[in-house]
């Protein structure tokens, strides 16, 4: 049996292509997986371009293969995703050993390129320049029995000053709506218990099909489904409508969790980034979040050191992020990307100062986080088990409706493996910035 290895950059939209990558695997090349990539006879990397670290990752673990690659002449090496979509060629001069060089547009083609390189024992590379597609409608397997990535739509139009994805991904193309409720009915019925759906910039979904956005429909029809919990990534303030924050109200499996990037908390620092809002408006549509949504959580991303952001730039970030009591917040150096209008601006931050600023962000962070888990002690919470604890086979762990990893202890006589996917109600006993803790309380459910 010859098999295969996905390794996977990056974000959800590429956890996702990674499944559809498997899909076509299994079912056009009748590969199984492999139990690691020193053992599998193709192996993908699915890449990402968002920043430079994962870059630099990805060629750390392709040039790692090449002793493998010199040793088996048969394995077939293949990268895709945003890198050679944002590369095109170049990546093959610096990693001549790779085999296949694939778009973030080319999946359905990847079995036939495999099979090209292997019978010619050349490289290929299909990589199209018109990014207009549309979305992947191949087969998938799923990384998990109870959980599935939707995407409702690909691509952006938003061009933030510091972003490649509207240069890998193209523009935003939206499914249609019933295209959409068809292929979460389909999950539902096959005992998918959680979907996220997925897109860019999911507040502007619909707007290139319908003339305006109907990101509040799809939240509704899809929640009626029967899916138990309902999440979405990633918003945009600038579009974010007071119809979508009602629909979450109002609909009891979407999740009361809201993932809303600010990027920065200075108008100035936002205008730069061509955020297309500003701190007020951007801290205005927090509160009508917090007001419209009993219970909710909210998380962030945040650039630090942004080309000519100054100290009194970062303090206003700094206030801004204290204000929005996020739950969660990803906070992210900034990395020039080629190509972007941020990369050709002056007054770079230097990296050492740029690194205080982030150190002190990121210590604000861990405070505000520890803080809001706090209020949950004493409380009972639902908690969906993703199995047993990583570092402690005793202990199973899941997730809140808020996106909250929880550990409790697994109730004597019960098996761990058999919780997965199985709902909890779990008391909280110990808070802490990243995870709680707690006990099995009362009843289990499916
Ligand atoms: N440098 C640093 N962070 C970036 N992000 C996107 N592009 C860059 C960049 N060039 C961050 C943004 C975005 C998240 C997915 O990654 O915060 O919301
Ligand atoms: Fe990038 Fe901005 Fe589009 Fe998000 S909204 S993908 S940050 S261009």
């Amino acid at each position: 049996m010859r098999t295969y290895r996905i390794v996977t950059f990056g974000c959800q939209m590429n956890r996702h292509d990674s499944e559809h990558i498997a899909g076509l695997l299994e079912s056009q090349l009748g590969l199984v997986p492999a139990e690691d990539v020193t053992s599998a006879d193709v192996v993908v990397f699915n890449t990402c371009a968002v920043r430079e670290g994962a870059e630099d990752r990805l060629r750390g673990q392709v040039a790692a293969l090449k002793p493998l690659k010199s040793s088996n002449p048969d394995l077939v090496i293949a990268v895709g995703g945003c890198v050679p979509q944002h590369e095109k060629d170049r990546l093959l001069d610096t990693l001549p050993h790779v085999d296949v060089l694939f778009g973030t547009h080319n999946i359905p083609d990847l079995p036939r390129l495999i099979e090209q390189a292997a019978s010619a024992r050349r490289p290929v590379s299909a990589i199209p320049d018109d990014t207009d597609l549309d979305v992947d409608q191949t087969p998938s397997i799923r990384e998990s029995r109870w959980h599935a990535w939707l995407p409702i739509a690909v691509g952006c139009d938003n061009f933030c000053a510091y972003c490649v994805v509207p240069y890998t991904r193209g523009r935003e193309r939206s499914r249609p709506l019933d295209e959409v409720v068809a292929e979460a009915e389909r999950l539902v019925a096959d005992g998918v218990l959680e979907i996220t759906l997925l897109g860019q910039n999911v507040n502007s979904y619909g707007r290139d099909l319908y003339g305006s956005p109907r990101f509040a429909d799809v939240l509704r029809a899809v929640a009626r489904t029967g899916v138990r919990r309902l999440r979405f990534v990633t918003s945009h303030p600038k579009d974010l409508s007071q119809d979508t924050l009602l629909a979450m109200a109002e609909e009891p499996a979407v999740c009361e969790y809201l993932h809303l990037p600010a990027q920065s908390g200075s108008s100035r620092v936002l205008a730069a980034m061509n955020r297309g809002y500003d701190r007020e408006q951007y801290l205005d549509a927090v509160r009508r979040a917090y007001e419209a949504v009993p219970g909710l959580a909210l998380s962030g991303d945040i650039i630090v050191g942004f080309p000519g952001e100054t100290d009194e730039d970062f303090e206003d970030t700094l206030d801004l992020v204290r204000r929005c009591r996020y739950d969660q917040l990803f906070t992210f150096l900034y990395s020039p990307r080629a190509g972007t209008r941020a990369a050709r601006m002056p007054d770079e931050v230097p990296r050492s100062i740029a690194q205080r600023r982030f150190d002190r962000l990121v210590e604000v962070v861990q405070q505000m986080a520890l803080e809001k888990n706090s209020e949950l002690v004493g409380r009972t919470v639902e908690v969906l088990v993703e199995g047993p604890s990583k570092k402690d086979p005793r202990m199973l762990s899941g997730r809140t409706r808020t996106n909250k990893l929880v550990h409790a202890p697994v109730p004597p006589g019960i098996e761990a493996a058999s919780l997965e996917g199985v709902f909890v109600e779990i008391r909280v006993t110990e808070a802490h910035a990243w995870h709680l803790v707690g006990e099995a309380a009362g009843y289990l459910r499916k």
